[in-house]
């Protein structure tokens, strides 16, 4: 019997993060860390979406600026331009390309019933026609590298969900292109409370800290993080299951330490402001490493301009032959089908 030494494919994989700049401890938690260690058993493709962030209408001043820093956190936790494609998406143009041939294949009805939509649209007076066709860029970032998985959080599901009837309709009505891309989605990490307990972790709420921050800055953000309500004297037993705070102890310590700290904070042998002192101060050693590269890479523009490049560059191959292959099915290659 011989057995096949061939190693099996790499299953693909394509997430995007929004350009807001440096990377926050939610950004951290959420999808950073994960993509990190993807990078072992996938093939993978990082993406800075800032095609996307024009829809929210920032100041369009600061966002190379913020595609830099990202850039820079990326590198920084990590995410190794060696293995990994790592790029800026308007620097492959083939993303909006796609995004307009897809919208020959979406219903209107579908992009209306997005959340995310329903929740941005009402900021506004009159809608930008962006802000719904947002999913439709996704999906293109998506399939235009045929990615078979994303990794995202729990907030993006629907928008997966939108790709993969994109995908199953233009196959449907084109022929067999796209596959039905699987998210990726960590139930073990859910949703990443900011410091304030309340919303999800954002830099925009400023309910979170830099992931490049220094200790003493680290310290007087994690010292504003609200704790167990119902504690409010030092000698009052506190209950961790509840603690937004000790909830994210757990990513910073080891079991045993973890299971020390629940059990001083039940026995008031600690108080909050101990206990996150010690939150801040884990914060700080973890991150260590990362402030290191950050250094090294601020001081060194042209070595983040040269992976971005490299990366685009590689980006490029694959979607300008996604974008032959589609336009040749829906009719676009008109050249080619006259003849002398
Ligand atoms: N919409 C995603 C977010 O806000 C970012 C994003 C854009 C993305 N394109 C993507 C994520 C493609 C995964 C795959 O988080």
């Amino acid at each position: 019997m011989t057995e096949s030494t061939a190693p099996a494919r790499r299953k693909r994989v394509f997430s995007g993060m929004q350009p807001s700049g440096e990377a926050h401890l939610g950004n951290y938690l959420g999808a950073l860390r994960r993509w990190v260690s993807m990078q072992e058993d996938y093939d993978c493709i990082w993406c800075i979406v800032d095609d996307h962030a024009i829809t929210s209408g920032g100041d369009p001043r600061k966002l190379p600026h913020h595609v830099f820093d990202l850039a820079v956190s990326f590198l920084a936790v990590g995410l190794d331009p060696e293995r990994s494609i790592i790029f800026v998406q308007s620097d492959v143009h083939e993303h909006t390309e796609l995004a307009w041939l897809f919208n020959a294949v979406t219903p209107v009805g579908d992009l209306e019933r997005m959340t995310q939509y329903k929740d941005k649209a009402q900021r506004f007076e009159s809608i930008p026609a962006g802000i719904l066709n947002y999913p439709i860029l996704q999906a293109a970032d998506i399939l235009l590298y045929k990615a078979e998985a994303v990794p995202v959080g729990e907030d993006q599901r629907q928008h997966l969900e939108l790709t993969r009837d994109i995908a199953r309709r233009f196959n449907a009505t084109y022929g067999e292109t796209f596959p039905i891309t699987e998210p990726l989605i960590d139930e073990k990490v859910g949703r990443i409370l900011g410091l304030d307990g309340e919303a999800k972790m954002s830099k925009s709420l400023g309910n979170t800290v830099g992931i490049l921050a220094e200790p003493d800055e680290i310290w007087a953000r994690v010292r504003t993080a609200v704790t167990d309500p119902q504690r409010v004297r030092r000698t009052d037993p506190g209950r961790p299951e509840v603690c937004n705070v000790f909830s994210l102890h757990k990513h910073f310590t080891d079991a045993e330490t973890l299971a020390e700290i629940d059990r001083k904070c039940r026995a008031a042998e600690i108080g909050c402001v101990e206990c996150k002192r010690i939150l801040a101060d884990n914060i700080a050693d973890n991150f260590a490493p990362f402030r290191d590269r950050a250094a090294y890479y601020k001081a060194r523009p042209k070595e983040v301009r040269d992976v971005l490049e490299h990366g685009a560059q590689r980006a490029r191959a694959i979607a300008a032959d996604t974008i032959d292959e589609v336009r040749a099915k829906m009719g676009l290659r008109w050249r080619d089908a006259i003849s002398d």
